[in-house]
C-alpha cells in the first residue's frame, strides 16, 4: 500500500504521516515512511531517540553519494552525469528503524523535472521513482512539494492521495486545486483528513464543505501536539485522540484498497 500524504505547509501532514506509520506498524506491518522536507521533521514527530536521528541525513545533502552515483558534483552546471543513477540499494542503507518504522529522509525533492536539471535532482527523482515502484508492505510519502510535481508513476503506483486541510475556506481552498492538479495527470483516488478541529460547527463544515473529496476522518486540535514535539517524544504516544483517530483512518484505508 502507497500512500502520498498532502496539503498546504503547517496543516499536519508530518503529524498524520507520523501517527499513520506507527499505527500500521503497530498493527503488524512494515512500514518505510519517507520524509520529503526539505527541513525534515518526520523523526520527530515520530519519537525517533536522538541517537538513532545523529544517524539520519538527508539523502539530497549527501554530495559524495550523489557523485558516486551520477558522476557529477551536486551544484555543477554543465557537463555529463548519469540521469539513471543506481539507487536500489538507499532505502535500506539509509534509513532507520525505529519501533517498525523505517524512515528515510530524502530531503527537497523537486521530482517534476520543472526544477534544475543537475545531479541531484536526477538522483531524487530516480529514487523517488524507484520508491514507488519496490513493493514495501506500507509506503508512506510526507510530501513536502505540491502535487503539481507529481508525475506519471506516481499516479501509477500511489494507491491514494491523503489531502491535509484545516477547518478554514482558505485550506479547503488550497485542497481543491491540490484535487484539480491531481485530477488532470489522472490521479483520483483522493482522501480528506480534517485536522486541528476544535469544536462540532468546525467539524460540520469540513464534513459539508467539502470540495468534492471523501472524507476519511478528522483530528482534533490538542496542544499536547506541540507539548509532545517538545518533550521529543511521538504524537502517537501522547496524545491518545489523535492516535485513536489516526488509527481508525489506517484501518478504514486498508480495508478500502
Ligand atoms: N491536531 C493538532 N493539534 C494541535 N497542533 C497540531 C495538530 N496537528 C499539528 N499541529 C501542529 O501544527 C504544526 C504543523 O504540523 P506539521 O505536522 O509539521 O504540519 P506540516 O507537515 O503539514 O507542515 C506543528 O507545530 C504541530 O505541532
Ligand atoms: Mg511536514
Amino acid at each position: 500500500m502507497k500512500l502520498a500524504i498532502s496539503g498546504k505547509g503547517g496543516v499536519g501532514k508530518t503529524t498524520l504521516t507520523a501517527l499513520l506509520a506507527q499505527a500500521y506498524a503497530d498493527a503488524g506491518r512494515d512500514v518505510l515512511a519517507v520524509d520529503a522536507d526539505p527541513s525534515p521533521c518526520l523523526a520527530g514527530a515520530l519519537g525517533f531517540p536522538d541517537d538513532l536521528r545523529k544517524k539520519l541525513h538527508p539523502i539530497s545533502e549527501m554530495d559524495d553519494l550523489i557523485y558516486e552515483r551520477t558522476g557529477a558534483k551536486p551544484g555543477t552546471v554543465g557537463g555529463f552525469f548519469t540521469i539513471n543513477p543506481r539507487v536500489d540499494d538507499i532505502p535500506d542503507r539509509f534509513s532507520v528503524k525505529h519501533r517498525n518504522v523505517r524512515l528515510l529522509e530524502m530531503g527537497a525533492v523537486d521530482i517534476g523535472g520543472s526544477g534544475c536539471i543537475c545531479p541531484e535532482s536526477a538522483m531524487l527523482k530516480t529514487l523517488f521513482t524507484h520508491l514507488l515502484f519496490r513493493k514495501d508492505d506500507v509506503l508512506l510519502l510526507d510530501m513536502y512539494a505540491g502535487v503539481e510535481h507529481l508525475g506519471r508513476a506516481t499516479v501509477d503506483f500511489v494507491d491514494a492521495l491523503v489531502v491535509v486541510v484545516e477547518p478554514t475556506r482558505r485550506s479547503l481552498g488550497t485542497a481543491e486545486q491540490i484535487k484539480k492538479l491531481a485530477n488532470d495527470i489522472g490521479l483520483t483516488r483522493l482522501w480528506l483528513v480534517g485536522n486541528k478541529v476544535r469544536n462540532d460547527d468546525e467539524a460540520a463544515f469540513l464534513k459539508t464543505e467539502t470540495p468534492g473529496i471523501p472524507v476519511l476522518g478528522l483530528l482534533p486540535a490538542d496542544l499536547a501536539v506541540q507539548e509532545a514535539d517538545r518533550l521529543g517524544i511521538a504524537v502517537y504516544d501522547h496524545v491518545l485522540a489523535l492516535r485513536q483517530a489516526a488509527s481508525d483512518m489506517a484501518k478504514q484505508l486498508a480495508q478500502e484498497l
